[in-house]
């Protein structure tokens, strides 16, 4: 029996992702149970989402942090060196050195409060779910060390193709006759950590933007879900290309039936 994780499930939205996370933790499909749910923004429908299924839920007030770092960081007291942090982080690239440092400082100081309030749960995993909010090195680096990966993300695309915060919108957009959906492992870029799995959609010709997202949402939910499954059931495994990039591989026997029930999915709904 594979041992039931406990996920911190982290989102800015309306909370689908969760929602099929708390479905199948109840109907014993997910091998996990969702341990509290955070959001960066008061009163989205993630949050009552979570408050129906009687999870305890927190707000973690960016918008009041990053308002702090760009008034006054140098007088903060910040639990991090953040002239150290900013040489080393990947996603903040003002040349402005007092705009850069000043979102950095706001950042660190959400994500400390976010750490402390997530690690009240003793989460094994930290899952986003539809998270608006860049992370930087300080919180990564709590959870991530060595091959321990510990903060997951799905993204609405075939990574490393549209990352950013509009996957469906640049799916759609291209041209592309295939989109596709990624789970993965947050690294300290944008989008590009440690692939996990992915699977396919096509995009018919009459596909509007509200339907490829629909149909890429479906196939969210089954990912997601499976990859945790995965992580529960210590069928995953990491290595290192010889390139230098850490890859994940699958020992579950079953993968080659899961990834064509998956495409079988995908192309159900031939509207
Ligand atoms: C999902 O499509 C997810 O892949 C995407 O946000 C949506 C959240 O939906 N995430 C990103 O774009 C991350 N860059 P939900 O709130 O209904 O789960």
């Amino acid at each position: 029996m594979a041992q039931k994780l406990r996920l911190a499930v982290l989102l800015s939205g309306s909370g689908t992702n969760l929602q099929s996370f708390l479905d199948r933790s109840a109907s014993g499909t997910l091998n996990a149970q969702v341990v509290v749910v955070v959001s960066d923004r008061p009163g989205v429908h993630g949050l009552k989402r979570g408050e129906l299924a009687n999870i305890p839920t927190r707000v973690i007030d960016y918008g009041a942090h990053l308002e702090r770092g760009r008034e006054d960081w140098e007088r903060l007291e910040l639990p991090v060196d953040l002239r150290k942090l900013d040489e080393v982080q990947q996603i903040l690239h003002f040349s402005d050195d007092a705009k850069r440092l000043g979102r950095l400082a706001g950042l660190v100081l959400a994500e400390d409060e976010m750490i402390r309030q997530v690690d009240a749960f003793q989460p094994d995993y930290i899952v986003l779910a539809g998270f608006m909010r860049l992370l930087s090195p300080y919180f990564l680096r709590h959870y991530n060390r060595g091959d321990m990966w510990r903060v997951l993300n799905i993204h609405p695309s075939l990574l490393p193709a549209f990352p950013g915060q509009r996957g469906y919108e640049d799916t759609f957009h291209y041209g592309v006759k295939w989109g596709g959906v990624t789970v993965h492992f947050a690294d300290e870029g944008e989008d590009t950590g440690p692939i996990f799995a992915q699977a396919v959609y096509p995009v018919w010709p009459n596909d509007d933007l509200e339907s490829l997202r629909r149909r890429g949402l479906q196939l969210e939910y089954a990912v997601y879900a499976q990859c945790i499954n995965w992580l529960a059931s210590g069928q995953v495994r990491f290595s290192r290309s010889s390139r230098g990039r850490t890859t994940v591989e699958i020992l579950d026997p079953k993968y080659p039936e899961i990834l064509k029930a998956w495409s079988v999915l995908a192309c159900s709904d031939e509207t």
